[in-house]
């Protein structure tokens, strides 16, 4: 029996969910398994959703705009897709389908191989958003020790309900205008916007007040290197760019629908740059 997992979203022909598993399931040899692309309209989730195991699926990844959808249509989900209430990772249990949000961990495990000697716990992380992505990440830093959260976003009022939803224990929230402050003995900076991504604005205000030790990290990955990063880069500071969370976060579907842990290695990273048409300098 072919064991089938899809990426649902809408629109989804530029995912690239399919490249990574199907590079992963070539590699490790899984020969019964398929994974597909699944083009699915908001209005059609919820009925896509049930119909998912009598067509066969064994577990799904769940994108943009159907996160949120998923967590209220299930009624199973882990500790991290229950505080997020957003899934991307759909695993097959005896129950039924049980709902992970696997974003968090794969923007730490990025951090931790591009970055080893930095740590989330050595100081207060300054995150700019407070969308979806912001979440996930606010909350796999608080878990990881990191002692504060300071957090800056266009819409003020959208940073303090994600503070109040996700009961943040040690969250700040700052004005773009304070951001010097905000920035004032951070070891992280974080940029969780669309801000710096081909066609967008960039994020303007000034990195000097960051100290020598902090790292400066993007969600966004196209540009590989942004507008931030390069800033960054150019004040001497260490910077990792967002594609790799992109590949972390792929790591524990796979593992739970096929049984082995699949390594994030060079060749996948070269394979999904060639996919976007980068060349790495
Ligand atoms: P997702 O849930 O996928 O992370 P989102 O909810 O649309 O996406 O969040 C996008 C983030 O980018 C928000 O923090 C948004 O700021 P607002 O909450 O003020 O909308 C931010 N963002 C997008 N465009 C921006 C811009 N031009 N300047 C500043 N922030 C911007």
């Amino acid at each position: 029996m072919t064991r089938k997992v899809c990426v649902i979203g809408w629109p989804i022909t530029h995912s690239r969910s399919p490249l990574i598993h199907n590079f992963w399931i070539g590699k490790y040899g899984v020969e019964d398994a398929l994974y597909e692309r699944f083009a699915v309209r908001p209005e059609d989730f919820a009925a896509t959703l049930r119909d998912l195991p009598k067509l066969g699926y064994i577990g799904a990844n769940i994108t943009v705009p159907h996160k949120e959808a998923a967590f209220a249509a299930l009624e199973l989900h882990d500790a991290t897709a229950r505080r997020l209430k957003a899934v991307n990772t759909l695993v097959m249990t005896p129950k039924g389908f049980e709902g992970r949000n696997t974003d968090g961990y794969g923007f730490i495990a990025n951090l931790r191989e591009r970055a080893p000697g930095w740590s989330p716990a050595a100081g207060p992380a300054v995150l700019i958003g407070a969308g979806g992505a912001t979440r996930a990440i606010a909350a796999a830093l608080e878990a990881e020790g990191a002692p504060e959260l300071r957090i800056i976003n266009r819409t003020k009022a959208r940073a303090e309900a994600l503070v109040t939803e996700l009961e943040l224990r040690n969250a700040r929230v700052y004005e773009w205008e304070e951001a010097n402050s905000a920035l004032s003995g951070a070891n992280l900076l974080v940029n969780t916007t669309t801000l710096g991504m081909n066609g967008e604005g960039e994020i303007e205000f000034s990195l000097e007040m960051l100290p020598r030790s902090a790292l400066v990290t993007d969600i966004v990955y196209t540009p590989l290197e942004t507008g931030l990063l390069a800033r960054a880069r150019l004040q001497g500071l260490a910077t990792v760019d967002g594609l790799g969370m992109l590949l972390h976060q792929a790591v524990p579907g796979f593992e739970a629908w096929f049984g082995i842990r699949p390594e994030v290695t060079a060749e996948l990273r070269a394979l999904v740059l060639a996919d976007m048409g980068i060349v790495e300098k």
